[in-house]
C-alpha cells in the first residue's frame, strides 16, 4: 500500500517537474527530462519528512470540457501540481453544460472546498454559486476566463488575451501578402460570446487587420466582420463547420478565400471540412489561423493544412494559479502583473497574464518540441 502511494507520488511529481522544467518554450526536450528524474528522487525523500504546505486542503478545480485538448492539459498540470504541494484536488469538467457546471461548482461548496479554481463556461450563470462561495468564505480563483459581474473573484491567472488576437492580426498582415493591387479575401471565425476572451481577442485581431480592410487590402465577401455575426457559441466545431458552407455557398461562388482568421483550432478544424466539402485543394488552400497548439493544429500545421497557431503553455497557467491558490490559502504573495485591463463589471481582477506564442512551420521545432510540449514522435504519429 505504502508502496503505491509512494509510487503515486512520484507519479505526480514527474508530471508536475517534468511540466516546471519545460515551461520556457526554449529548453530542449531532452534537458526538460533530466530534471525530472532527480525532482522525483528529491519528491521520495520528501515522502520521510513531508515539506508539502496544502496540508490536505481541499482545491475544487471546474474546467468547462474535455472535448478540447487544452483544458483536459489544464486540469492535470493543475492537479498534479496542487497534489505535489499536498493539498487535495477536486477536478471536474462539465462539457460545456452550463447548468452542470453551476450544480458541479454547488458540489463543490457543498462539499467544504478551501479554495474554488473556475474556467466558466458561461460566467454570468455563475454569479449566485461564486456569492455562495463567498458568503461561505471560499476564495475564488479564474482560470483563463475571467469570471464576469462577481466581487467574489480574489485573482485572474491567464494569457494576454488582447494579445492572442493581436499576435493572429500581425500573422495575417505580415504572411498574408495582400495589398490595395492584389487584394486577398478574408473571413471571421471568432469565440464564445459569453466567453471575455473571445472579445479580447477579436479587439486584438480587429486592430491589426481593419487598416489593411479600409484600404481593401482585404475583402470581407459576406461582411461578417463584427462580433455579433461571426462568433460562434461555446467555441463549437459543427457550428463553424456550417457557417464556413454556408459562407462559401453564398458568397464565394465566384472568387476563392484565401485567408480564414479563426480563434481556435476546433473551429479550424470545422471550416477545414467546409473547404474540403466546397472542393478546395493544395493549389488553393486559403491561409488558416489558429489558438491553442493542439496536437492535430500542430500535425496540420507541419502538413501544411493549418498555417499557424497560437501556443498557450498550460504548464505554465497552471504554476502561476497554483501562487495564487497558495496566496488565499497560506497567505503568500502570488505574482501579479496585471492590475488594469481586467474589470469584470464589478472590479479589476489582479491578473498574472502569460504569453501566448505564434506558431508555424518555421518555429514549431524549436517551440512546441523544444519546449517539451509534444514530442517528435507525437507529431510523427
Ligand atoms: C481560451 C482558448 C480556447 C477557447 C476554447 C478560451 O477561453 O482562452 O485558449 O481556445 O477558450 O476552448
Amino acid at each position: 500500500m505504502k508502496k503505491k502511494v509512494l509510487a503515486a507520488i512520484m507519479a505526480a511529481a514527474m508530471v508536475a517537474l517534468t511540466a516546471c522544467a519545460g515551461a520556457a518554450p526554449a529548453a530542449p526536450a531532452a534537458d526538460a527530462a533530466a530534471p525530472a528524474a532527480d525532482a522525483a528522487a528529491d519528491t521520495a525523500a520528501a515522502d520521510e519528512a513531508p515539506a508539502a504546505t496544502g496540508g490536505g486542503k481541499k482545491v475544487a478545480v471546474a474546467m468547462p470540457t474535455q472535448s478540447s485538448e487544452r483544458w483536459m492539459h489544464d486540469g492535470a498540470n493543475m492537479k498534479a501540481q496542487l497534489e505535489e504541494l499536498g493539498y487535495t484536488v477536486d477536478l471536474q469538467y462539465a462539457e460545456d453544460d452550463v447548468q452542470a457546471q453551476v450544480s458541479q461548482i454547488e458540489n463543490m461548496i457543498a462539499a467544504g472546498a478551501n479554495c474554488l479554481v473556475i474556467a466558466a463556461i458561461d460566467s454570468d450563470a455563475l454569479v449566485n454559486v461564486e456569492q455562495q462561495a463567498k458568503d461561505a468564505g471560499i476564495p475564488v480563483i479564474a482560470y483563463d476566463r475571467l469570471l464576469m459581474n462577481t466581487d467574489a473573484v480574489s485573482y485572474y491567472a491567464t494569457f494576454d488575451n488582447k494579445g492572442v488576437g493581436t499576435k493572429i492580426g500581425e500573422y495575417i498582415v505580415q504572411h498574408c501578402g495582400a495589398t490595395k493591387d492584389d487584394p486577398k479575401t478574408i473571413e471571421l471565425f471568432m469565440g464564445s460570446p459569453d466567453d471575455n476572451n473571445a472579445h479580447m481577442l477579436y479587439a486584438g485581431l480587429m486592430e491589426q487587420i481593419q487598416p489593411l480592410l479600409d484600404e481593401g487590402a482585404l475583402v470581407c465577401k459576406s461582411g461578417q466582420l463584427d462580433f455579433d455575426s461571426n462568433n460562434t457559441l461555446r467555441w463549437d466545431q459543427q457550428t463553424a463547420m456550417k457557417r464556413c458552407e454556408d459562407i462559401l455557398t453564398r458568397y464565394y461562388a465566384d472568387e476563392e478565400l484565401d485567408i480564414i482568421a479563426s480563434a481556435f483550432d476546433g473551429l479550424s478544424y470545422g471550416c477545414m471540412s467546409a473547404l474540403e466539402g466546397a472542393g478546395y485543394t493544395d493549389a488553393n488552400w486559403p491561409m488558416i489561423t489558429g489558438q491553442d497548439a493542439e496536437l492535430m493544429a500542430c500535425k496540420h500545421i507541419i502538413s501544411g493544412k493549418q498555417t499557424m497557431s497560437i501556443y498557450k503553455d498550460t504548464r505554465l497557467l497552471a504554476s502561476k494559479c497554483v501562487t495564487m491558490v497558495q496566496a488565499v490559502l497560506e497567505g503568500a504573495e502570488p505574482e501579479i502583473n496585471d492590475t488594469e485591463q481586467y474589470n469584470n463589471g464589478k472590479i479589476v481582477v489582479p491578473s498574472y497574464l502569460c504569453e501566448p506564442v505564434p506558431v508555424d512551420k518555421d518555429n514549431y521545432k524549436e517551440v512546441i518540441i523544444g519546449g517539451g510540449y509534444y514530442t517528435e514522435e507525437q507529431l510523427a504519429e
